[in-house]
This record gives C-alpha cells, structure tokens and sequence, in this order.
C-alpha cells in the first residue's frame, strides 16, 4: 500500500476534494445534486462516500493538477488527464460524470468511477481510472476503509456487485458491506477478506449475470473455507433498487438475514431455463446438481439435496443416489493424480 504522501495519492486527494467541492457548491453541480437526490443520496450519504461531479469541460482537471506543481509524467500515471494523440495537449479523463473516489485502507482516494448523468448507448455508465502504481483492480474493495470495523466485529462480509448496493446497503445500516470494482472476484481479494472475516454473504443483482457472478464467487471463497450464503434478489432487482422499493428493514429482514446456501440457490438456478417435460433438460439437470455435491456435501447435507433432486424430478432417491456414488467415485480419483492416472488408461466414460 502507497504512503499517505505518495505524489499519486496526493492528486486523487485533492482531485477528490475538487469533485466533491463542485458537487455540492457550485451551479454547475445542481443538475448531478438533484440526480443523487432523486435516487435517494442524502448530503449525509455524499460526504460520507465523498462523491462529487467531475464538470463536463475538456481539461479542467488537467491545469489543476498542473497549477499544483504536478508534471506529464504524474498526469499519465494518474490516468486524471490523457495525453491527445494525433494533436498538441491533455484532457481529462472524466468529464461530465458523477465521480466515486475509491479509496484504500487508509481511506485515501486512489482511483475513481464516474457515472454518467443519463444513460445513452454512446457512453459506457461506469467509466474507471486505469491500473496504476497505487491502484490494482484485482486487489481493491471498494468501501473496505468504512467497513473494517464492522466486518471484525461478526466476522462477516456481505459482497456486493456494484458500488452503489454498498452504498444502498450503508443506508440500511448494512456497514459490513464490500464490493469488487467491476472485475470478479479474484484470489487476492479473497486473500484479503480472509484477514478479516470467515463468513460471506454473496448479495448480487438478480439478473443473469449477477447468477452468474454469484456462483463464480461461491466457489473459490468456499475453496478459501468461508461460510459462504447467497442473498437472493427478485427477478431482475439490484440491492439498490430492492431498498429504495421495499426499503432498508424489508431488506435486511427478507435477503440478507435469509441467505440461502450456494447448493440451494445453485440447484435453483440451474432449474431456471429448463422444462422437466423434456428429458434431456432433466437429466442434465440432475448431473448438474450430483456435479455440485460430489466430493463437497457433508452426508446430511447429501441425503436432503438428493430427497429434494428426487421430488422435483419424481425419479427416485435410490435411482439418483446411484447415480450420484459414480460421480463421487471418480471426483475422489480426480483429487488423488497417482490414481487418477491408472483411471486415464482405462476407456473415459461420457461426462453427460
Ligand atoms: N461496471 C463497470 N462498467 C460498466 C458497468 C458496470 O465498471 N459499464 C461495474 C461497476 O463497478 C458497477 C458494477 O459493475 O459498480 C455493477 O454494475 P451495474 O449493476 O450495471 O451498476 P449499478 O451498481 O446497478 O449502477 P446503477 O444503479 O447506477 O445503474
Ligand atoms: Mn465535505
Ligand atoms: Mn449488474
Ligand atoms: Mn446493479
Ligand atoms: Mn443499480
């Protein structure tokens, strides 16, 4: 981690500041004031996540910074200000956008994300800085200066996709709550959430990719010997969109106090673009469900996912407990190579 006067921490700081000003003391700032307003964002909310505007001008950041003493080598690896190419000069980065600083452990701005104020097809919403030396994608949290205490206190983390469902999920008094910065989770977050706490509830959007993204969290983090529970979202809900909706007590009470585990919800959505009419969907179906369970379960664990594989289904328990003791048989072979490799020489069998 940068020290807290490292030239390239110092900038976002005061780029932070900047933003932050304008937002909420200027005319220019009233049109993005009265968007946050109007998703709920109260002045409490903005000061505490420092958000500001970033204003639509081409180079404002950029004389600045250079008004600060700041030169072109620290205006490149800011990623603050981009150098033209094909013409004389710099501009920046954000323009026009709603700027989230992201900050460290130490609750120092080191990169941000700017939101568009409406969303078009031409523009990306989210637009982030680029990997620089104070700021790696793939090791940051966002919101992990706020949460720390929180999360040391039960020992638990609830991750979220998206900044603003920390956000939301802070105004619930959700205080242990993290998200990546647009990448999956990857081994070095989970190295880090590992110093903290052993438990992590998985709270994603309730669309196909938030599933999806969830079962890819799951994994790795159960892997990494976390208590590991999904929070479900309705059908096309975000955690955002669930509170300003239901509001903070519905949401507590209804989805995160009732994660289900990564086997329940990973037989739900495997079910969901099936139709058990056809048989092909239902078998595959059942081998997806035997897949997750093999080598994993505990017995008890075992004989409820199978009772529940066989009421859904209506085939019966003995049939898919069969079925399931082959899976396991060579998911043993898998994790132990020597055997493993006397297996290889005989005829593979089909996997599906
Ligand atoms: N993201 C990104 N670039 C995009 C879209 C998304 O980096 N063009 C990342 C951001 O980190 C964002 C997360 O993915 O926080 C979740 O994306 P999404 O669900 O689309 O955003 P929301 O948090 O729901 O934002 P909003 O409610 O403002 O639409
Ligand atoms: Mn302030
Ligand atoms: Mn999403
Ligand atoms: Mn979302
Ligand atoms: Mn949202």
């Amino acid at each position: 981690q940068a020290r807290n006067d490292d030239p390239l921490i110092l900038m976002h700081e005061f780029a932070a500041d900047m933003y932050h000003h304008i937002l909420l003391n200027t005319e220019e700032g009233q049109a993005a004031l009265d968007y946050l307003e109007s998703r709920g964002f109260t002045q409490e909310i903005i000061e505490k996540y420092r958000i500001g505007w970033a204003l639509p001008e081409w180079n404002y950041m950029e004389v600045a910074l250079r008004r600060k003493g700041y030169d072109d080598e620290q205006l490149e690896a800011s990623g603050l200000a981009i150098k033209r190419e094909k013409s004389d000069g710099w501009f920046d980065r954000f323009r026009g956008r709603i700027m989230f600083p992201i900050m460290n452990e130490n609750g120092k701005a080191i990169a941000f994300s700017g939101r568009v104020l409406e969303q078009s097809k031409q523009e990306a919403k989210y637009m982030n800085s680029p990997e620089s030396p104070i700021f790696q994608k793939s090791q940051v949290l966002y919101n992990v200066h706020l949460a720390r205490g929180a999360i040391r206190k039960n020992r638990k983390i609830v991750l979220f996709e998206g900044f603003m469902d920390v956000i939301a999920a802070g105004k619930a008094g959700i205080d242990n709550a993290l998200a990546t910065m647009g990448t999956s989770l990857t081994p070095q977050h989970i190295r880090q959430m590992k110093r903290f706490a052993q438990e992590v509830v998985v709270c994603f959007d309730g669309d196909d990719a938030g599933w999806e993204a969830a079962k890819r969290a799951a994994v790795p983090l159960e892997e990494a010997n976390f208590k590991v529970g999904i929070a479900v979202l309705p059908n096309g809900m975000d955690p955002d969109d669930y509170v300003r909706q239901n509001g903070a007590d519905a949401f507590r009470e209804h989805i995160i106090e009732k994660p289900q585990t990564f086997i329940a919800f990973a037989m739900m959505h495997a079910r969901r673009h099936k139709n058990f009419q056809y048989e092909n969907d239902l078998l595959q179906y059942i081998q997806e469900v035997l897949q997750l369970l093999a080598g994993k379960s505990s017995p008890v664990e075992r004989d409820l996912y199978i009772k529940q594989l066989s009421a859904e289904t209506k085939l019966s328990e003995e049939a898919i407990l069969q079925q399931y003791r082959r899976l396991e048989t060579r998911s043993i072979e898998r994790s132990r190579p020597k055997a493993a490799e006397s297996v290889q020489a005989a005829p593979k069998r089909e996997q599906k």
